[in-house]
């Protein structure tokens, strides 16, 4: 083992003092390029002081000379001091009362008595490892070159995926995305603290890369070891497909996507077009694709990459420790997600949940979760007090990758909201295209999913729920350059359901100075 591994000494940098912080920000840095480093300097002068008390606060582990090292030396630095074998995971049910278990290298997707299923993880052998140790590697990994590790997904190898040979892993070195402190929009609802987690930043342009990076190298893993799959296969609003058709072209497995025809983007439907997928187009909507592929690959050798497999969900949490980290780990007050299938509050959830559990934050944040009034399952039942849940027929919305009626993490997304104190808000059309747009105007390019999160936060706040000056992550799913049809007509006030209160149309003149100046001056002052 190389020196420096297990070191600490010869991994950190000296510490920051907030002063020296405070006065680059202030002196130095213009607002567009100010360092990264600097960030917790400027979140500490925002944060309530209820939020600065939630965390463990750890040393900078940041190496100013990992430059110097050899590529050994490299590698090994994206190891725990004594290796990082030794941790394991299996499938257990979701419901505790069904003692069934599974290896992760069988293909299975539901329990012995018919539920869902969970990765466990051997939380014994993880918690040898001290919380300062988990930070530490996990701060040296994130964005490095060295294969897996630099993937946002793959730096927590440990905690998503533990027993994977790292050249099975199919990975394009997702996650890592920017959480974006939503200074001017905050400030328009009266916020101090607020922060957008731009999940859309990705290859495919929505989150689903975090999980798909997991599931097709534990298909790519079986198929090496001998296991006979012959194709994935998703059932998808638009963003799972695009994701599969990605990740399975990496890595040359071919993948099968059932899609409800005519109710996804253009831009969602040749992303797995050009993967070189097969591209069904069905006369269903999400729920009737997913009830034909749960069918089909009953039948015949092809893997079903729907959330309800739960190795999804372990990419998907990782973004939860990025967001803690992203913070030096502390935990914001509330993380506010749209919601369809429900997959991602759960993993969102089950990564807080690990981090407490493993002693690197001190507790979870309350959880919001959003959903579009023509397609909110989730509301009503929470409205009910989640007493009983009644599947719906979604009616169409703009936020057209959460149009789904019959959710198949409901149960998860019960029990993540119960836990962490959670709420769920809904949003018209009108309300969802409003916000997406108005928090374009700050300087975001929002998708309608983000549009239904921020237009339930922007309620929550006026309901008293949400105070303004909690810290608030909310959770932007997917890219809007994946929605410019629905972005353009918004502009355009061709959309029925809206209102356009923040339409900004393209100035349609002859090409004239006069004509020119004139359509410049009715915006601004010359
Ligand atoms: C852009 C976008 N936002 C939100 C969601 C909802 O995620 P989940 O199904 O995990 O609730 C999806 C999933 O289809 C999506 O593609």
């Amino acid at each position: 083992m190389s020196a420096f591994v297990g070191s600490a000494g010869a991994w950190c940098v000296a510490p920051v003092t907030p002063s020296r912080l405070t006065d680059g920000l202030t002196t130095s840095f213009p607002r567009a390029c100010r360092p990264v480093t600097a960030q917790p300097a400027r979140m500490a002068l925002a944060t309530p002081p209820s939020s600065s008390s939630s965390s463990s606060s750890s040393s900078s582990s940041h190496s100013p000379s990992f430059w110097k090292l050899s590529d050994a030396e490299r590698r090994s630095a994206m190891q725990l001091p004594g290796g990082s074998d030794g941790f394991s995971a299996k499938y257990v049910a979701f419901d505790k009362s069904d003692s069934s278990e599974h290896s992760l290298d069988e293909v299975v997707y539901r329990a012995s008595g018919g539920g869902l299923l969970d990765v466990q993880h051997d939380m014994e052998a993880l918690r040898r490892t001290p919380a300062e140790a988990w930070k530490d590697l996990f701060d040296r990994r994130a964005g490095r070159t060295v294969w897996p590790y630099g993937s946002g997904v793959w730096s927590k190898k440990e905690w998503v995926l533990p027993g994977i040979p790292d050249d099975d892993v199919v990975s394009m070195f997702e996650g890592n995305s920017n959480l974006f402190w939503a200074e001017r929009f905050g400030k328009e609802l009266g916020m101090s603290d607020l922060w957008v987690k731009q999940c859309g930043n990705s290859h495919t342009g929505s989150f689903k890369d975090l999980g798909m990076t997991v599931l097709v190298s534990q298909v790519n893993h079986m198929i090496k070891s001998g296991k006979s799959i012959k194709a994935v296969g998703c059932a998808s609003t638009g963003d799972t497909s695009a994701a599969l058709g990605a990740y399975c072209a990496a890595a040359g497995i071919p993948s099968i996507v059932f899609l409800p025809a005519d109710k996804i983007t253009m831009a969602q439907l040749v992303q797995p077009i050009a993967n070189g997928s097969v591209v069904m187009s069905l006369d269903t909507d999400f729920d009737g694709c997913m009830k034909l592929i749960r069918e089909v690959v009953e039948e015949y050798p092809i893997y079903l990459a729907n959330s309800m497999n739960s190795l999804r969900l372990e990419g998907q949490k990782t973004v939860s420790v990025e967001i803690a980290q992203q913070f030096d780990w502390l935990v914001p007050d509330w993380v506010v997600v749209p919601g369809g299938n429900l997959g991602n509050v759960y993993a969102f959830y089950k990564g807080f949940k690990m981090m407490k559990d493993l002693g690197l934050t001190d507790r979870i944040p309350r959880m919001a979760v959003a959903q579009a009034h023509n397609a909110n399952p989730l509301y009503r039942a929470y409205e009910a007090g989640f007493d009983n849940f009644v599947p719906i027929t979604a009616q169409k919305t703009l936020a057209s990758a959460i149009q789904i009626g019959d959710p198949v993490s409901i149960h998860r997304a019960i029990l993540a909201l119960q836990e962490s104190n959670g709420v769920v808000e809904e949003a018209t059309e009108d309300e969802l295209m409003d916000m997406a747009a108005r928090a374009d105007r700050t300087g975001m390019f929002n998708c309608p999913h983000t549009g239904v999160a921020l237009a339930a936060l922007d309620k929550l706040l006026k309901k008293g729920v949400i105070d303004p000056n909690e810290r608030v992550v909310v959770v932007s799913t997917a890219h809007g350059l994946k929605f410019t049809d629905s972005k353009v007509a918004y502009h355009e006030k061709k959309l029925h359901q809206c209102s356009s209160n923040f339409a900004n149309d393209v100035v349609r003149i002859p090409a004239n100075t006069d004509r020119v100046i004139d359509a410049i001056r009715k915006r601004v002052e010359l």
